[in-house]
């Protein structure tokens, strides 16, 4: 059972984690959400100082929460890819550095792979295959997960992540950052069939639609082109029934795709991961759907979902168990498929 020390430095949290394969042993979590949010969003310099700053109190804080020295440690692990490559380069630059003093093996995990193996955090009996519907400010993904490291990318957005795209809607309603859940709490107030809005399907040539991936961007207009007309007519801005509509497309979009991947595949749990993970009505709509078809939907507990380190070293420790470990080498990459 190897123990695995990782840092997480992909966007704006600064995240250290300490987990023994499947069990958690610390998780530190320092956000950025107040540096940012006078900006509207995450601004990739002031991101990357934030995590030089943060890093090594991250580190002591982690060890120090686990009650472990560095002897008890097997491994040190960092998010590699994608993200923002300054921010990923304090994550790996502080772990190759980690590794090279306490003689340890170092390994780079990509951040979808993380999210991935959140799941197991919570529900440590699960195994493949599943699939893992990936929803955040950054993601918008499908993934069939059929062993450790054996991935197959069955769907993504072509435009928009869909956290980007509550972010842009509660932007464009006035209302602040981050807008997911704001939007999520005002359509709890609205009346979700007040407007008709698109799915954002992808047209395919045969006159029919991708039944996997997805686009926000078209979504995201439409709320705009609605708000103009609104504005227009000088009616007072229904933020409530604008939200309620938004959040229902979005649920309706994402859980139609999502059991339709489970049904065409035979598989028989679906597991979502990332930030929107926390809206309620995709929490609603999906788990209603998985009833119906019979498909078990596991959503972890959010601060699981949401980014953070222990999803990473619980991906490292499964690859550490295989006999993977990474070359120190391996750059900090912004791109890179799963
Ligand atoms: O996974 P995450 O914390 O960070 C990454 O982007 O990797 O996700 C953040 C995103 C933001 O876009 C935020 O607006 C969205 O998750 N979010 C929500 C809710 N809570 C957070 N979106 C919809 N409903 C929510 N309740
Ligand atoms: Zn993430």
């Amino acid at each position: 059972m190897a123990t695995v020390l990782a840092i997480e430095t992909s966007c704006d949290e600064t995240a250290v984690a300490i987990v023994n394969n499947r069990k958690v042993l610390s998780n530190i979590v320092t956000s950025q959400i107040e540096i940012h949010r006078p900006y509207g969003g995450v601004v990739p310099e002031v991101a990357s100082r934030q995590h030089l700053e943060l890093i090594n109190q991250g580190i002591g804080q982690s060890l120090a929460t686990a009650n472990l020295t560095w002897q008890e440690i097997d491994a040190v692990a960092a998010t590699c890819t994608p993200g923002l490559v300054g921010a990923l380069l304090v994550g790996v630059s502080a772990a190759k550095t980690l590794s090279i003093v306490h003689q340890k093996p170092f390994l780079g995990v990509h951040h979808l792979e993380g999210h991935i193996y959140a799941s197991y955090l919570s529900a440590p009996e699960l195994e493949p295959p599943f699939i893992c519907l990936l929803v955040s400010g950054g993601h918008t993904s499908l993934i069939y997960v059929k062993d450790c490291g054996v991935y197959e990318t069955l769907g993504q957005t072509r435009d928009d992540a869909v956290g980007e795209a509550f972010d842009k809607v509660a932007r464009l309603l006035g209302l602040g950052y981050p807008g997911g859940p704001i939007i999520d709490k005002l359509a709890s107030e609205g009346n979700s069939e007040a407007y008709w809005l698109p799915e954002g399907n992808i047209s395919l040539p045969n006159g029919g639609y991708h039944p996997y991936d997805s686009s926000f961007s078209g979504l995201k207009t439409a709320v705009l082109r609605l708000v103009q007309k609104l504005q227009q007519e000088n009616s007072k801005l229904p933020v409530e029934d604008l939200a309620a509509s938004f959040q229902a497309t979005v649920a309706r979009s994402l859980t139609k795709r999502a059991i339709a991947c489970a049904l065409d595949y035979g598989i028989k749990t679906i597991v979502v991961g990332g930030g929107v993970a926390a809206n309620s009505g995709l929490r609603k709509s999906l788990t209603a759907a998985g009833e119906t078809a019979n498909i078990a939907v596991l959503f972890p507990p959010l601060k699981f979902c949401t980014d953070n380190a222990a999803m990473i070293a619980c991906a490292a420790a499964e690859h550490l168990e295989r006999g993977h470990t990474s070359h120190l080498t391996l750059p900090a990459q912004s791109r890179l498929a799963i």
